[in-house]
């Protein structure tokens, strides 16, 4: 997987086109760093206060807004959404908790008076996924510091324009992959870290919701619909993807090098069409994605990482967490923990069937992350999915305000959401494999290892 390419070439999509050769993608890698260089390990001042613009207040916005209300040293700053009713039930909300009114953006546009005005510091993005980019690079180039939500790059040139815009600002850009802080991803972390599961060889993960309901209840197909009509490939992939990154150190000692990706049939969605009133949006609607799509990505150091996504057809929800070592496995298990083994000598029998329900729940206590030893009650009573996301809002909080570097950067960013389009490649070439872009430009040979961190509420007091 050696062959260089220009990225412009890449990113036209003229080489892998063509390819004879069994890999049919390439490198999309630029040799330069841009502007200030490397944002591993970046880092600002501390910031004990930190003025935050709300973006988007829909499903995710509003409910993102409940929890920053309860972190100290967080002030909302600003509104700004399409709809004039969300920014003022989201102001009636600051109003209730007691907190200043915030200045209120309403409009398409209005995103960047905000950020012109230079209100606030963070630009929290909520908006749908498929305008995350042009606004995120507005707020960097306005020396805002950007946390944005999944994925943050639908395309590789909206990775790279991310990822050029972050270095030369020299501001964070963060994605806000809530599962990265899940309670058992970050126990996974734990125990792969301390070496319990041996060498990682293999990591499973998916995003399995059935949204049959969701997609289907209204007149007019939305824009998660329109995903699975118009795009080919795993439009949503970091919710699996960004723990199993974190496990596997990728762009900190290892690397994605290339993905095959597949699609099933989609009886699923198209017989829901079919049962629409004649003459409405979903006549005769045709899915280019399938209800099922499964990819494959091998790491440069020959790692293999499964993925799968369905948001089609009947079954429990399940991000699957399976993570695959030498001595052992661990399996997250959802709406009721997790399945573990593994041996302690070699080859000594004791990852023959999982450890009991007693063992594990031992292992648990254990082994819990720093993080939720420290704040997990107090995630669990906030509430969001579980409590991960409320543990996602303290620890980028908490890192501001001490001035450490945030637990993911631009590169993870770029990397987990390019899959987006290398998947896409992948299946319209016929499920050829696909080479993974470089977004660190070699740094991940070099970078310190993902850190097992939690907080000292000492220095972040919550009441
Ligand atoms: N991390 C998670 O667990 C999770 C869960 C659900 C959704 N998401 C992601 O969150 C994002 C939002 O999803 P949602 O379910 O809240 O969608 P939503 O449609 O409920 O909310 C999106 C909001 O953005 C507003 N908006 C649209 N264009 C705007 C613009 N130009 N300026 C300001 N506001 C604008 C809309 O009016 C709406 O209120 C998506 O990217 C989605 O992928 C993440």
């Amino acid at each position: 997987m050696k062959n260089l390419q220009n990225r412009r070439e890449f990113l036209k999509g003229s080489a892998w086109m063509g390819a004879a050769a069994v890999v049919a993608g390439c490198m999309g890698e630029r040799l330069k760093l841009t502007g200030g260089g490397s944002m591993a390990g970046f880092a600002v001042k501390p910031m004990p206060r930190i003025r935050v613009a709300m973006v988007g207040l829909g499903g995710r916005g509003y409910w993102a807004l409940r929890r920053l209300v309860l972190i100290p040293g967080l002030e909302i700053t600003a509104l700004c959404d399409l709809d004039a009713e969300k920014v003022a039930k989201s102001q009636k909300l600051l109003s209730e908790k007691g907190k200043p009114g915030a200045g209120e953006y309403v409009g398409a546009e209005a995103y960047r008076r905000l950020a012109d005005e230079g209100v606030a510091d963070v630009f929290y993005n909520s908006t749908p996924r498929d305008i995350h980019t042009p606004l995120n690079v507005y707020a960097m180039n306005r020396a805002m510091h950007v946390l944005t939500e999944v994925p943050s790059g639908r395309t590789l040139e909206e990775c790279w324009e991310t990822v050029e815009t972050c270095e030369r600002n020299r501001v964070h850009c963060m994605m806000l992959e809530n599962c990265c802080y899940g309670e058992m991803e970050m126990l996974a972390l734990n125990i792969v870290r301390l070496g319990l599961l041996g060498e990682i060889v293999q990591c499973d993960g998916g995003y399995i919701h059935d949204q049959r309901k969701m997609q289907f209840s209204g007149d007019k197909i939305g824009w998660r619909l329109k995903d699975t009509i118009e795009k080919y490939g795993n439009f949503y992939p970091t919710h699996a993807l960004g723990p199993i990154c974190k496990c596997l150190n990728i762009n900190r000692g290892d690397a994605f090098d290339y993905l095959v990706s597949m699609n099933s049939a989609s009886p699923s969605f198209e017989g829901l069409a079919r049962r629409k009133p004649k003459g409405s949006e979903f006549e005769n609607l045709k899915f280019n994605r399938g209800d099922v799509n499964f990819t494959l990505i091998r790491t440069k150091k020959g790692r293999l990482i499964s993925l799968q996504h369905n948001v089609a057809t009947a079954r429990p929800y399940d991000r699957i967490n399976q993570i695959v070592g030498t001595k052992g496995l661990m399996r997250g298990i959802e709406g009721s923990g997790y399945s573990i083994c593994f041996e302690k000598e070699l080859c000594d029998g004791g990852a023959k069937s999982y450890f009991d329900r007693e063992k594990a729940e031992a292992l648990r206590r254990e082994y819990r992350h720093p993080l939720w030893k420290t704040a997990g009650e107090l995630a669990k009573k906030v509430g969001g999915h579980g409590g991960m996301d409320f543990m996602m809002d303290v620890r980028w909080a908490y890192c501001l305000q001490n001035g450490l570097p945030l637990d993911t950067d631009v590169y993870d960013l770029a990397t987990w959401s390019s899959i987006v389009e290398l998947t896409d490649r992948s299946v319209r070439s016929g499920s050829r494999p696909v080479e993974c872009p470089d977004f660190t430009r070699g740094a991940w040979k070099t970078a310190e290892p993902f850190a097992v961190d939690g907080i000292d509420l000492s220095k972040m007091p919550i009441s």
